[in-house]
Order: C-alpha cells, then sequence, then structure tokens
C-alpha cells in the first residue's frame, strides 16, 4: 500500500521528539493506521544542527516549499508563535493536507481562520498537544461531551508556573532559579514570559472555553494575571493559612446577559490568575510540571483529568495521537469533527459570580 507522507515543522524539544518516537513506532502505526507513514521532510530554522537519530538528509529551511507540495498528506506543526506558522498552516491544508498543531497562541489568535480553512479544504485540524500536554481534553470536550452541557472548566493549565509555584512551596527556591530549571528541563515556552505573565495559561483557557461553550473566545477576551507579583512571602503566608498558591484558569458558562442584565443568552467567563486554594483541595496537590482540569457538565456531573502538562515526550505523545487519527480518517476517506456553528454567547473576562 502507498505511504500517507508526512512534514513536521519544527524540531526543537516537542519536534524533535514527534520524529524519534515516529520513527521508532514505525511499524506499530503502520499497522494502527492501515498504511505507512513515511516522513518526507522536517522544516528547520538551522539546517546544520546535530539531530542525533535523524536522517540529515530530511531537513530542509524552506518550510513554505515543503507545505505547498500536493503530494504530502499530514503536516505536523511544531514551531509555535503566530507567523510563519499560520501561513503554514493555511497553506498546507490549501494544498491538501490535513494539519496536527500544538500552537495554542495561534488557535487563541486567530483559531477561526484555521477552522474555516480547514473546512474549506474539507482536511482535518487537530490540536490535542494544545492543551495540557499530555492530557486528553481537546477531544473530550469537542467529541465526548458535545452531547451534554459543559457550564465550567477549571484547571491548572501551565506547567512551568506549576513547577516554579510548587518548587517555592517544597523547597523554598527563588522564583528565578525555580524558572532556570524548568527552562533546562524543556517545560517552558522559548519566551518563558508567556509561562510567567499567563499568557500560555490564557491561551489554553480561550481554547477549552471556545470548545465547552460552543463559542468563540480569544486570547484578547479573557482576563489574565501571571505569578511574577506572588513572592516567597506570599507562600509563605499561604502556607501558615493551610493553604497553597496555585496559577488557576477559570472559565464558566453563566445564565443571562451580561452582569447588568443587558445582552442575550448565557454568559462566559474566563480568567487566569494565581489563587490561593486549601491544601486538602484536589488540585493542591498537582505537583511538579503537571496539569488537572475539572470539567463540570450538566448530565455526566464533575470529570477530571490529570497527567503531564508540558515537556517533550508528553506532548509527542499527543502530537502522534493526533497524527494517528488524522491518517486513519485519510485512509477511510473521512475527516474528524468540524466546527460545528457557534451560540451567540456574551464573553467577559471577569466573572459575574
Ligand atoms: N510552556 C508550557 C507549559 C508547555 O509550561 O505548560 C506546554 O504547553
Amino acid at each position: 500500500l502507498p505511504p500517507l507522507r508526512v512534514a513536521v515543522l519544527g524540531c526543537g524539544t516537542v519536534g524533535g521528539e514527534v520524529v524519534r518516537l515516529l520513527l521508532a513506532q514505525a511499524d506499530d502505526f503502520t499497522a494502527r493506521i492501515g498504511r505507512p507513514l513515511e516522513l518526507v521532510g522536517i522544516a528547520v530554522r538551522r539546517a546544520g544542527k546535530e539531530r542525533p537519530g535523524i536522517d540529515p538528509a530530511l531537513f530542509t529551511t524552506d518550510a513554505q516549499t515543503l507545505v505547498s507540495r500536493t503530494d504530502i498528506d499530514l503536516v505536523i506543526e511544531v514551531i509555535g508563535g503566530i507567523e510563519p506558522a499560520r501561513t503554514l498552516i493555511l497553506t498546507a491544508l490549501a494544498s491538501g493536507a490535513s494539519v496536527v498543531t500544538a500552537n495554542k497562541a495561534l488557535l487563541a489568535e486567530d483559531g477561526a481562520t484555521l477552522y474555516d480553512a480547514a473546512e474549506r479544504a474539507g482536511a482535518d485540524l487537530y490540536y490535542e498537544a494544545a492543551v495540557a500536554g499530555a492530557i486528553p481534553i481537546v477531544r473530550p470536550l469537542r467529541e465526548s461531551l458535545v452531547g451534554d452541557e459543559v457550564t465550567a472548566v477549571i484547571g491548572i493549565l501551565n506547567g512551568t508556573t506549576n513547577f516554579i509555584l510548587d518548587k517555592m512551596d517544597t523547597e523554598g527556591a527563588g522564583f528565578a532559579e525555580a524558572l532556570a530549571d524548568a527552562q533546562e528541563l524543556g517545560y517552558a515556552e522559548a519566551d518563558p514570559t508567556a509561562d510567567v505573565e499567563g499568557f500560555d495559561a490564557a491561551a489554553k483557557a480561550a481554547i477549552l472555553s471556545s470548545l465547552a461553550f460552543h463559542s468563540r473566545v480569544g486570547i484578547g477576551d479573557v482576563h489574565r494575571e501571571g505569578i511574577t507579583e506572588v513572592t516567597a512571602a506570599d507562600i509563605a503566608s499561604a502556607r501558615e493559612m493551610g493553604c497553597v498558591v496555585k496559577l488557576l484558569a477559570i472559565c464558566q458558562l453563566s445564565d443571562g446577559g451580561r452582569p447588568d442584565g443587558t445582552g442575550p443568552g448565557r454568559t462566559v467567563s474566563v480568567r487566569v490568575h494565581p489563587a490561593m486554594i486549601p491544601r486538602s483541595h484536589p488540585l493542591a496537590g498537582v505537583g511538579g510540571a503537571y496539569n488537572a482540569v475539572f470539567v463540570e457538565s450538566r448530565f455526566a456531573g464533575r470529570l477530571m483529568f490529570y497527567g503531564p502538562g508540558a515537556g517533550g515526550s508528553p506532548t509527542a505523545s499527543a502530537v502522534l495521537g493526533d497524527l494517528v487519527t488524522v491518517a486513519r480518517n485519510r485512509v477511510r476517506g473521512a475527516s474528524g469533527p468540524g466546527e460545528s456553528s457557534y451560540a451567540q454567547r456574551v464573553v467577559t473576562g471577569i466573572g459575574d459570580v
């Protein structure tokens, strides 16, 4: 059977791991998909860099030409950031490929453009790795719970800040030292400001709210406060009160329009900020770079998702899960869930609760 051709954009912490695991599991993937996958190119910024275990002939610095190829079935985007990622994804979709991306910043900034392009092309756009690393949370909200009514999504969505706050709490580490460790371990974004100022968690909260509430929530709709103002003294006084400080994302669907009574339908509010929670609370025990997400829905009740939220292999696991799924869809000539029509919601940053 002819192979499905795969291109990878980016070969950093996540991309490198995706490529290595893809090559290592080639036979298993062929069995699971029903056709082999053939890696045809990896777009990188610097081609000369040593990347053990990967054939140097696969590297190219010309990502645009790679995604313009019409013989490519599947494109994995793990460059991150808005541009050139957006242009490359749009070109890949227009060239007929399905796309797997881990790009939370782009989805939260301009998801609608990507969804529309995928819809027009009849191609898949999957992004499980964009939120909470290895934890399956995108597909549960997009597919499993689509017959329910989700009313709240509350969680720890950034591994770097959780790692930092945990280290400050349990080891008395300083902020800068804990951040340096998180960078060393491959948890932090290229620019760690995205982590510590809450932009990364806000982007993830926007993505989850959009899916959970069938709404369009962008990062600009999210009220955001990071952890840079959290001091050792804050953590110590939280400790004295039997509490721990966590960076929480709180996404809620409320009855009625705006808090002042105007506006139609229901209100979506999304916020990210440090919060003191009692040590007995299940979220208090989420340590290191782990993430946890609570989902409350009308019929299912309360669900909890927990696992590694950052790092090369956990994030690669989510990317490869999407890759196998979209490859299976291709083989069957089918495509996964499109973006259903959006309900009209009033979106506010601060909750009315
Ligand atoms: N920098 C992110 C985090 C990586 O720390 O959670 C996973 O998105």
